[in-house]
Formats: structure tokens, C-alpha cells, sequence
């Protein structure tokens, strides 16, 4: 990636020394995000549900502990995320928050005062920030509305605020706006609603660069080539309306489920090879796309196999390496893509 001008990553979870989890306090694994990655995004540390105990207070422990490691390695950080515009994502206190007599004003306060302080804390070490997360609702690709919102006077006022603060605060930084708007036919009202968005953004003059596609994969069967001759549709139309808006793109969460494949290990790990080569294939043929980055280097951490396990308990094996820290045919087929 890195002799290509481009940037490849992963997620990295905070934990204890001595920990098994996706951490760089994990040696094992340390070792793995320090070979393979030029790139790194905490996977859940900076998050209001991480920063943001309640509306008075921040704790930036686990996050400052991610910056010190990837500083120590000389790994830039992107930044995730600086408001998750859904309902179920904010912190639990904001949904009850008293807002008090001029709740618009108390509500920009907060959410300003959020982003200045964390855009502030890290400063050019964080080069890109997915500003917004997934504030599209994909059943009628209307905004979420959330305790935030509605007192601020709507998503949108919501939304551009962030953007601006954003870019107040880190003038420096690319600003995103991330989303899983995936290329499957069931999720066209969610790709209209993120292009009616991206929309609003540039008739409103809201400083976004780029979108962030997450790219949570899920294969269609074992005929890979079938699957991404698929992706050639919609899907680039989608992206071909996004870029003549202007906007850049990101790979932000890149990671593969198995869906719709036999057990055998050996099958689903072609099939899932294949899979994410076609689709890096495509997304590559942008030039924007500079930066990917993999929602976890190995099967073993996957938040794959707690949000959506495989019907038959076949463990999930959705990433490069697989639960022992071996490469395998995903790796290949990435570096092949490159
Ligand atoms: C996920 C984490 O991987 C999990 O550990 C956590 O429980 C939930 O969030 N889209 C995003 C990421 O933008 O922040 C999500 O990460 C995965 C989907």
C-alpha cells in the first residue's frame, strides 16, 4: 500500500496488558498491527460511550493509551467517531438529558463543546475523522432523530454544526462522513438517503470531503465472480453520483462475512478471497480511494461473530489472519488488489 501512496489499517481495541483481545496491549497482536498496518482507527475508544461518562465530564484513558501506542510505532490515527447519529449509539444519560429552558442553544453548546475538546486533545495527530456516523435511517433513508437533535432543532442542524465545529476545531483534517450503505438491491433506500444527505450537504456549503464507505461485506454464495459482476450496477452508480459531487472515499470498516457457504473452512476462505478482491477491484478503479482500513486483522476479535454469528456455529472467519494469527487467502487477495 504504502510504495502505492495509499494507507492500509485496522481497528484497534483497547485492553488491559495481558488481555486476549484485539489490542495493542496484546503482544501477539501488537506485533501483527505493527507489521502489516500504516493506519490505525479505535475500534470503540473514542466514542461518546467511551469519552463521555456524562454531560460534565470526558475520560480519555483508553484512548490516549491507543494514541500513546500508535505514536510510539509512528502509526497515524484516524479518528472515530465524533457523533454516531443514532438513537441507539448515543450514550445512554443523553437520552434523559435536561436540556433546560433554551434546549437549542444548551444542545449546540454540548455537541461543540465535544468535538472542540476532542478534535483539540489530539490535535494534527489525527489526520481524518469520521465526523459523522451512520445518521441515515435505511428502512425510509430519512435522518435519525435523537434526544441531541431534537433539541437542537432537527438532524440536519445536527449534523452541520458537527461538520463546521469539525472543521473549526481540525482545519487540518479530512472531514467524513461514514456510513454501511452497502451494494445489495435491499439497500437502495439507504444509499438514496446518504446521496440526499451528501446533497444537502453541498447546497448548504457544509465542509465534508469524503464519504465513508464501511464496506461489512457479506458474500452471496461461492460464485465470487457472479457476486462482484453485481457490484458493477447500482452499486457504481452510487459511487459514480458521490464522486461527481466531489466528494472523496474512504474504505473506513473492511471486513467480510461468509454468508450463503458451506462449512468448509477452505471453500469459505476462497470465496471470501475472491470476494474481497472483486470489491477492492472496483473500489480501487476510484483514485480517490487512498486509505483502507480492515475492522480487525484476525478472526479471533471479530465483532462479526457476536453481532451476526453464522446459523450453523461455524465460527466466523472474516478478516485477514485467522484465529491463530495465520494469513490467510483474504490477505493475499488484499495485497494482490493493491
Ligand atoms: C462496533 C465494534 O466493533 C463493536 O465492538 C461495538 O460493540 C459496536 O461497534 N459500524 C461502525 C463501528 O461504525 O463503530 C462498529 O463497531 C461496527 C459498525
Amino acid at each position: 500500500a504504502a510504495s502505492k501512496g495509499m494507507r492500509l489499517g485496522s481497528c484497534v481495541a483497547w485492553g488491559r496488558p495481558g488481555a486476549d483481545r484485539g489490542s495493542f496491549a496484546n503482544p501477539a497482536y501488537a506485533a501483527l498491527l505493527a507489521r502489516d498496518c500504516g493506519l490505525l482507527v479505535p475500534e470503540n475508544e473514542m466514542k461518546w460511550q467511551a469519552i463521555r461518562p456524562s454531560a460534565t465530564s470526558f475520560d480519555f484513558t483508553h484512548m490516549d493509551a491507543i494514541m500513546a501506542w500508535a505514536t510510539a510505532k509512528r502509526l497515524p490515527v484516524r479518528g472515530h467517531n465524533l457523533l454516531w447519529h443514532q438513537p441507539k449509539w448515543m450514550p445512554r444519560w443523553e437520552e434523559n438529558h435536561d436540556f433546560g429552558a433554551n434546549p437549542a442553544q444548551a444542545a449546540a453548546r454540548l455537541l461543540v463543546e465535544h468535538i472542540t475538546t476532542v478534535c483539540g486533545r489530539y490535535g494534527t495527530r489525527i489526520g481524518s475523522y469520521d465526523v459523522v456516523n451512520e445518521a441515515v435511517n435505511p428502512a425510509d433513508s430519512t435522518l435519525y432523530q435523537t434526544a441531541l437533535s431534537r433539541a437542537l432543532g432537527g438532524p440536519e442542524a445536527t449534523l452541520d454544526l458537527a461538520f463546521h465545529t469539525a472543521r473549526t476545531a481540525a482545519p487540518h483534517a479530512e472531514l467524513v462522513y461514514n456510513d454501511y450503505m452497502s451494494w445489495e438491491p435491499g439497500n437502495a433506500k439507504h444509499r438514496a438517503g446518504v446521496l440526499a444527505l451528501l446533497e444537502g450537504f453541498k447546497r448548504r456549503g457544509v465542509p465534508v470531503d469524503s464519504l465513508g464507505v464501511q464496506s461489512h461485506l457479506v458474500t452471496q454464495g461461492p460464485d465470487a465472480r457472479a457476486a462482484t459482476a453485481a457490484l458493477e450496477g447500482e452499486w457504481r452508480r452510487f459511487l459514480d453520483a458521490v464522486t461527481a459531487m466531489g466528494y472523496g472515499l474512504v474504505i473506513t470498516e473492511l471486513d467480510v462475512r461468509d454468508n450463503k457457504l458451506p462449512a468448509d473452512i477452505g471453500a469459505r476462505d476462497r470465496a471470501v478471497a475472491d470476494f474481497t478482491r472483486g470489491y477492492l477491484d472496483l473500489m480501487l478503479s476510484y483514485p480517490s480511494v487512498r486509505d483502507i482500513l480492515l475492522w480487525g486483522l484476525s478472526d479471533r476479535y471479530s465483532w462479526i461473530e457476536g453481532f451476526e454469528p453464522r446459523p450453523d456455529t461455524a465460527r466466523r472467519r472474516p478478516c485477514p489472519y485467522d484465529d491463530r494469527f495465520v494469513a490467510k487467502p483474504m490477505r493475499t487477495a488484499i495485497a494482490a488488489a493493491l
